[in-house]
C-alpha cells in the first residue's frame, strides 16, 4: 500500500511546489531513479475570475470545484487541460473500482497520459499501490499535475516522468513487470468535435488510435478511458482469448462523461 500522511491531506505551500527536488524511487519497476519537480511555466495557470479565462474553457471553469474539490486551494492547468482532465468524482470512482477489480499481484500502475493529474491524484489517494507512475509529454501540464498532487498531499507518492509514453514502455520493456502492472491510459479523445458522431470510431481516435494504444501495453492489465459513445464492438475485439473485457459508464448528474474498459492482460 502507498504511504499516505496521516490519512489526512497536506496542503503544500505555493512556494513549495516549484522546488526542483529528488526523491529516490529507483526500486521501482521501469521508473527513472529520480523524480525531477518541474517548475510552473507562462502555460499554467489558476483563474480566479471568468474574466480571465479563455472563451473555450469557461464551460469548463465553471465546473472548476467539480472537477478539482481543491480548486480554491490553487490548483494550476494549461489551456488544454481543462478538455481532458478527468472530474475528481469520477476519478475517485474509477480509483475505487479498479482497487477491487485489480488482482491483488497487480502493485504498480502506470499512468501514460497523466495530464493534469486528475487520475494519478486519485490513485494516489487510494492507497492501493505500492507504485504510481505517471507519464506525461508536456512539461507545462507535467508540472501542474505535480503542483496539483502537492496540493492534495501525494505529490510524492507519485513517481512523475517527463517523456513519451510509448518511447518509455518500449525503452522499459526490459524492467516492468508485467505480471505486476497496470496500464491506465486516458489518450486525447481528438479535439472537441470527438462527440460529433453517434458511435465513435475508435480507430480514428487521434493522435493514437484504440489499437495503437492497446499494441503497447497488450501484455498487462489496461484500462482504457475511453468516450461514452465508443464503438463497443471495437472494445471487445480487444479481449484476450477467453477473457472478457468489463465496461463502466462513468457518469456526473446523470449524465455520462466516459465509459472505461478493464481490459485482460493477454498473457497473465
Ligand atoms: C486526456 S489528457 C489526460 C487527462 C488526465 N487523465 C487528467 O485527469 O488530468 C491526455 C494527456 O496526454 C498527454 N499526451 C499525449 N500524448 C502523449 C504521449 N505520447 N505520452 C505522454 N503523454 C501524452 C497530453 O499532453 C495530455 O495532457
Amino acid at each position: 500500500m502507498a504511504k499516505k500522511k496521516s490519512g489526512k491531506r497536506k496542503r503544500a505551500q505555493e512556494e513549495d511546489i516549484a522546488l526542483d527536488y529528488d526523491d529516490n524511487k529507483s526500486n521501482q519497476p521501469g521508473a527513472t531513479a529520480n523524480t525531477t519537480f518541474l517548475p510552473l511555466t507562462g502555460q499554467c495557470h489558476h483563474y480566479r475570475k471568468v474574466g480571465e479565462v479563455p472563451f473555450d474553457i469557461q464551460k469548463y471553469w465553471h465546473q472548476r470545484h467539480s472537477i478539482f474539490s481543491e480548486y480554491d486551494a490553487g490548483i494550476q492547468m494549461t489551456d488544454d487541460a481543462w478538455f481532458g482532465v478527468t472530474p475528481e468524482p469520477v476519478a475517485n470512482q474509477i480509483a475505487t473500482d479498479l482497487s477491487l477489480r485489480a488482482p491483488d499481484e497487480k502493485t504498480t500502475i502506470i499512468d501514460i497520459f497523466a495530464g493534469a493529474g486528475g487520475n494519478a491524484i486519485a490513485f494516489a489517494l487510494s492507497e492501493r499501490w505500492t507504485n504510481i507512475i505517471a507519464i506525461e509529454k508536456d512539461a507545462s501540464t507535467l508540472a501542474c499535475a505535480q503542483h496539483n498532487a502537492a496540493i492534495y498531499g501525494v505529490s510524492e507518492f507519485i513517481t512523475w516522468v517527463n517523456a513519451d509514453c510509448f518511447s518509455y514502455l518500449s525503452e522499459n520493456r526490459s524492467t516492468i513487470d508485467a505480471s505486476s502492472t497496470v496500464i491506465f491510459a486516458s489518450p486525447p479523445w481528438g479535439g472537441v468535435t470527438y462527440s460529433n458522431t453517434e458511435i465513435f470510431d475508435l480507430s480514428t481516435m487521434h493522435p493514437y488510435s484504440i489499437q495503437e494504444i492497446h499494441k503497447a501495453c497488450t501484455d498487462m492489465y489496461s484500462v482504457l478511458y475511453l468516450p461514452r459513445h465508443s464503438d463497443l464492438r471495437q472494445v471487445a475485439k480487444l479481449a484476450p482469448k477467453d477473457k472478457k473485457i468489463d465496461i463502466v459508464q462513468y457518469c456526473m448528474k446523470g449524465a455520462s462523461k466516459a465509459l472505461v474498459a478493464y481490459v485482460p492482460a493477454s498473457s497473465t
